[in-house]
């Protein structure tokens, strides 16, 4: 039986995709579309409630992003966020203006009842961030909520079933954020909380056997979380149909390849083939040290193994691929021109044209409705390693883009043991966890260094460690002196070649996360 679902309509606002990650934590299935989805096709998807973004415009400018009025008449319960509160004030008759002061950051409201504020205290922190705020309610509203700037912080017609909130539930500074929209879900619009792991699991599975039948399928498994966790799935609905092909271009972290491919020759039920190709790549990156020219040679030779492989393996059933909602989303930012009722399959960012001879039954996104948070619940679900599971994100062209220079076999040596080296001391130092992203780079600069009584000229290496929220911006990590001062020791005793240590305190931007 299909979930029950809340429709995300939206508005370009920055957290949209936040919205729909909260609402799923609350047990809702939801979708983001475009604010211009049209009538018909809301109302053929049968919504149990709908949720208005924010957005960066103002209801007066002609070129914002405006919605029909027959909407607010479905009967469908609807929550307005900031400039979702904005338009829905205005479409109705009621008045937005500017603030004579802007509110942003963390703010007291004080509530004074209704459904959505059941369970929250009557004054309560909620994040604000806006310059424009309703000023005259829509016939039949009553305000709700109020700050010392902001006389409709919320506001509410039960009877129709129309809520809005001018701050932003779904950012964690808003306190009871989360307990308002569980509110509007379960108290406004009566979900009943259908959407759990555990029942994805099964259902998905389920399909997957309809879909497949006695058919192949063919996954390309990188290691990384994504493909990892599909390969677990495909693995559980049809076990030996399945082949997972693993390019293995040596240019993974120490001893990745053998455990990806120990954990799941061990773990799950399917064909795994390993294609270990380093000589190849070595020898296409043969001086070679232009870094667009490095990460173009090692994308194409990665397609050119991987179809051979799937060509070698025979053609027909299944094609399988990792992607996951967010790479799926089309944004309502901008979104003049599109007819916005359909979020378009954008190219998957590690994923090349398929060539002509290669024919395939269909293609399988099994985690296509998935967020990466809940891709980590079903992996754990599935019985993937917590290491698998929680792995830091790692660039397509592996250590290639963390090599400056030309790429040899000794360099990749040196690195992956200092990589290795660097993550073994962060992880005893218990400070993994507040850590984004953190690798070693081999900047191919040598200095001059002394080891007893003997000079050295031998590599430099940097290390790097990153916060961030979204990989947009990123921030080099406050890491402890005497933290860094272990790395740099074992580092320059453990690691032959490595004679000095840097710590990269650069931020994104200027910096990249790579240092190619
Ligand atoms: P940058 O260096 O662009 O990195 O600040 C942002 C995030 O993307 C990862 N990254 C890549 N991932 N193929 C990938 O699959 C690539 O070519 C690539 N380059 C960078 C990087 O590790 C960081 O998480």
């Amino acid at each position: 039986m299909a979930n029950q679902l809340c429709i995300v309509l939206d508005f370009g606002g920055q957290y949209n995709q936040l919205i729909a990650r909260r609402v799923r934590e609350c047990g809702v299935y939801c979708e983001i579309k475009s604010y211009q989805t049209p009538l018909e096709e809301i109302k053929a998807l049968a919504p149990d409630g709908i949720i208005f973004t924010g957005g960066p415009n103002s209801v007066y400018d002609e070129s914002s992003p405006h919605i029909y009025k027959e909407i607010f008449e479905l009967g469908i319960p609807i929550l307005g966020i900031c400039y979702g509160c904005q338009l829905m004030a205005y479409t109705l008759g009621g008045e937005v203006s500017s603030c004579v002061k802007s509110e942003y950051g963390k703010i007291e409201i004080n509530q004074t009842g209704g459904l959505l504020f059941k369970d929250v205290p009557q004054k309560n922190v909620v994040w604000m961030s806006h310059t424009d705020f309703v000023s005259k309610l829509p016939e039949g509203f009553k305000v709700t909520a109020a700050t010392d700037d902001c006389p409709c912080a919320a506001f509410e017609n039960p009877e129709k079933k129309l809520y809005s909130v001018q701050f932003h539930p779904e950012v964690t500074h808003s306190e009871y954020g989360k307990q308002i929209l569980h509110n509007f879900l379960y108290e406004v619009c009566g979900f009943k909380g259908d959407w759990v792991m555990d029942d994805f699991i099964d259902t998905t599975v389920a399909k997957l056997r309809e879909q497949i039948g006695d058919k192949k399928v063919i996954l390309g498994l990188s290691g990384g979380v994504d493909s990892s966790v599909a390969a677990g799935l495909l693995s559980r609905a049809v076990g030996k149909q399945l082949t997972c092909v693993f390019v293995d271009q040596g240019l993974m972290r120490k001893d990745e390849g053998d455990f990806v491919e120990q954990t799941f020759t061990k773990l799950f039920d399917m064909n795994f083939v390993r294609v270990n190709c380093k000589e190849q790549f070595l020898k296409a990156l043969k001086g070679v040290t232009d870094p667009e020219q490095k990460r173009k040679i090692i994308g194409t030779e990665f397609y050119n193994v991987f179809w051979d492989k799937i060509r070698e393996e025979g053609d027909g059933g299944f094609f399988a691929q990792g992607t996951i909602y967010p790479d799926r989303i089309e944004s309502g930012k901008g979104n003049k021109s599109g007819n916005g009722s359909t979020a378009t399959i954008k190219t998957h960012h590690n994923m090349v044209e398929r060539p002509a001879d290669i024919q395939f039954d269909g293609v399988i996104e099994p985690l296509g409705d998935l967020f990466k948070d809940e891709v980590r619940a079903v992996g754990e679900k599935l019985g993937i390693p917590h290491d698998l599971v929680w792995r830091q994100p790692f660039p397509g062209p592996g250590l290639g883009v963390r090599i400056l220079g030309e790429i040899t076999e000794d360099k990749i040596k040196v690195l992956q043991e200092a990589d290795a080296v660097f993550r073994d001391e962060i992880r005893k130092s218990g400070i993994e966890d507040q850590l984004k992203q953190f690798f070693a780079v081999l900047p191919d600069v040598r200095t001059v260094g002394v080891m007893g009584d003997h000079r050295t000229y031998d590599h430099l290496i940097a290390i790097r460690a990153i916060t961030t929220d979204d990989f947009m911006t990123a921030d080099w990590a406050r890491i402890p002196f005497d933290i860094l001062a272990k790395v740099s020791n074992r580092l320059t005793n453990e690691v032959e070649h490595v004679n000095r240590v840097v710590y990269d305190i650069t931020s994104k931007p200027p910096g990249t996360v790579e240092w190619e």
